[in-house]
């Protein structure tokens, strides 16, 4: 990827790194062919606010009960992201535990991608935010709107772009503020949103393994199902649209409900035929945390027994793009993956999209590193430093340099 914010002012010796990168194998492609690689897991993190917000405190709020929730959702809390916190904060704290995880330096990642519905701004992409923060000076960033797809959107790209040696090093993250996008007064979407991230970093391999398949699919006929109806070019803010909570989530949820059933079981499968595999060869079914309901139908069609499947949506309600990452941090930490299992993630939401992916997990527990945590901790200071002095640098840069009058 481009050096994009340096490239304005390369020094000479940054310039000459470049060079040098470029003509290093597998860094960029400077226009030359490479061979397929595997695109491989080598680093996970994840990040919940603190705060919990239980079904019973909603009970408070709406007309609804823990039990009506619980039977019908299987969510029995959330968390919500204090003041201080949004879609780029809580993004970088599961960036920062993904690059610990694998090891690696900011300015190691190529390509940075935010898979978020609640990003921090309609531009700049939270991608860019997440960029400036870690340092990641090679990085290129973008945000990806696939909704609750979104995280096996941005894996199933990424992997793609390592395997053809275009780019080395990715972050895929899934983040979301959706406690912010919430009527508060409507009991059939408060009670289901919840906030958090989750990230990955995918690296290249010669040795088989890593993202085996992915399946991408999205029916936009079903678009007004799910929702944020204004905000947009169709619909600018106005009073009457913040009147009308039309920048809330709208929802018909039997709709999305019967489309969910069908396109886990269909994306699934097809994962697995395109990876050559059979739901057998599966350790864990890592499915999109919406409803307990959906994941029981899903995984009873796959025949995939309660065990080898992760749900942790009760404490967590549906984080949107952040679910899948969170639920295969959560697998790992507790020990529920091993080098050489086979996953298989499945997700849907708003679009309507749908996405699988069949991954075959090869990164070892982290070691203890503590010297490199601590450069790491260095340059993320660095990190924020620089983002000031470039802030800076522009303003005077602005003062200094004016553009020539016209006609001048
Ligand atoms: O990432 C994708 C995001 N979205 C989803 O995954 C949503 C998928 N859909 C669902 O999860 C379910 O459709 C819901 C949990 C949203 C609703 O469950 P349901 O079993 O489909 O209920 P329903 O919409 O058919 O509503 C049944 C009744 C209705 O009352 P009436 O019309 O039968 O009198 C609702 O008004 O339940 C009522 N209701 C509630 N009652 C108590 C709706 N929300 C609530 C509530 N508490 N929170």
């Amino acid at each position: 990827m481009a050096d994009t914010p340096d490239a304005e002012h390369p020094s000479a010796l940054r310039l000459l790194a470049t060079r040098l990168k470029r003509k290093m194998p597998g860094n960029g492609n400077g226009g030359r062919p490479h061979r397929l690689r595997y695109a491989h897991l080598i680093g996970w993190g994840k990040y919940l606010p603190e705060k919990v917000l239980t079904n019973a405190e909603i009970a408070q709020m709406v007309e609804t009960s823990d039990e009506w929730i619980v039977a019908r959702t299987g969510i029995r809390e959330r968390r919500i992201a204090a003041e201080d916190e949004s879609t780029a904060t809580m993004a970088l704290s599961a960036s920062r535990g993904a690059l610990e995880t694998a090891d690696l330096n900011p300015a190691d990642l190529d390509l940075i991608i935010v898979a978020s519905a609640s990003p921090e701004h309609i531009f700049p992409a939270t991608a860019c935010l997440v960029q400036d923060a870690l340092g990641a000076t090679s990085a290129g960033a973008f945000d990806l709107s696939a909704a609750c797809s979104g995280w096996i959107y941005g894996i199933s790209l990424a992997a793609q772009a390592i395997a053809t040696g275009s780019i080395d090093h990715a972050l895929v993250i899934g983040a979301e503020t959706l406690s912010r996008m919430i009527n508060w007064e409507d009991r059939a979407t408060c009670i289901l949103f919840g906030d958090g991230a989750g990230a990955v970093v995918l690296g290249p391999s010669d040795r088989p393994g890593g993202v085996l398949s992915s399946v991408l699919g999205a029916d936009g006929s079903g678009g007004d199902t799910l929702s944020v109806p204004a905000g947009g070019s169709r619909m600018p803010a106005s009073p009457e649209t913040v009147k009308n909570h039309l920048h809330t989530i709208h929802m018909d949820g039997r709709k999305v409900f019967r489309f969910a059933t069908r396109v886990m079981r269909q994306a699934a499968t097809e994962a697995l035929e395109k990876a050559g595999l059979t739901m057998d060869d599966v350790a864990l079914l890592v499915p999109h945390q919406a409803n307990s309901r959906i994941i029981q139908s899903a995984a009873r069609a796959l025949k995939m027994p309660a065990e080898r499947v992760v749900v942790n949506l009760d404490r967590y309600g549906n984080t949107s793009s952040a679910s899948i990452p969170i639920a295969l941090c959560e697998a790992l930490e507790e020990g529920r993956v091993q080098p050489g299992d086979r996953l298989l993630a499945v997700g849907f939401g708003a679009g309507l999209t749908w996405g699988a992916a069949v991954i075959e997990w090869m990164a070892k527990p982290p070691l203890e590193r503590p010297w490199r945590s601590r450069l790491r901790a260095v340059l993320y200071a660095l990190a924020r430093v620089r983002s000031r002095l470039r802030r800076w640098w522009r303003h005077l840069e602005t003062w200094l340099f004016r553009p020539p009058a016209p006609g001048a």
